[in-house]
């Protein structure tokens, strides 16, 4: 399977995060955003690196028909390395591994080896100085702006400094670096992001809870692009 292009390193990309989707027409969900939708986020939750379970390879797999956009799984897992193969199968674009379960150079070397894009993410209590030393070697570094495990909570404003650091450092080192915020992405938040550097924002509550999830990822794009002039 050829993996999708994730587009223009820099540019400012939608994330729409299914884990705010209703499941039970999730294609039809995925559709409906389509029109502004850049990368599709995937929330993969294990049950122990994180206290709850979402989907797995063969969600992506049966949703991967139904969309072209670049599919961006993000593993809370506490093994990913044993299931990297699995989301490759599957139909997955991009993963992005946890610098807290360790082994994050040969994760990443493993995911490359598969044909797959790969990224880093930090939690909000995880020093950037944790995820500085991969940013020459990743496709993107995703700042978790809340505790992983659930979608709806509220932004972290104290992350934003870590996106400064890292905006800063991706453009000084020229690196190819996409550099994605996710958790608490909303009308107000989402100028916030942009402005410290995110140009990969990922977006669950404020876009499929919403009565015009179209709409919402719309507007999320226009305030944004807006923070970024
Ligand atoms: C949290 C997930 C996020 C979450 C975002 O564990 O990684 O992607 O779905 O949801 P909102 O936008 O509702 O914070
Ligand atoms: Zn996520």
């Amino acid at each position: 399977m050829t993996a999708i292009d994730p587009g223009p390193i820099g540019s400012l990309r939608i994330a729409p995060s299914i884990l705010a989707a209703d499941f039970g027409v999730l294609a039809a969900q995925v559709q409906a955003v389509d029109a502004q939708t850049d990368w599709l986020h995937v929330d993969v939750m294990d049950g122990h690196f994180v206290p709850n379970i979402s989907l797995g390879p063969p969600v992506i797999k049966s949703l991967r028909p139904y969309s072209e956009r670049f599919f961006d799984c993000h593993l809370m897992m506490s093994d990913p390395g044993r299931y990297l193969e699995a989301f490759a199968k599957s139909g997955a674009d991009g993963v992005s591994v946890h610098v807290e379960v360790g082994g994050t150079k040969n994760l990443i070397s493993d995911a490359r080896a598969l044909g797959m894009r790969v990224g880093v993410v930090v939690n909000p209590e995880t020093p950037y100085e944790a995820a500085a030393p991969f940013l020459a070697d990743i496709d993107y570094l995703m700042i978790m702006s809340v505790h992983p495990g659930f979608g709806g909570q509220s932004f972290i404003d104290d992350v934003l400094e870590k996106l400064r650091r890292a905006r800063h450092d991706i453009d000084e080192g020229g690196l190819a670096c996409d550099l994605e915020i996710d958790g608490g992405i909303d009308l107000h938040t989402a100028p916030e992001a942009a402005a410290a550097g995110a140009n990969v924002l990922v977006a669950g509550s404020a876009i499929f809870a919403t009565p015009d999830p179209l709409a919402a990822a719309a507007a999320i794009r226009d305030v944004a692009l807006r923070a970024r002039a």
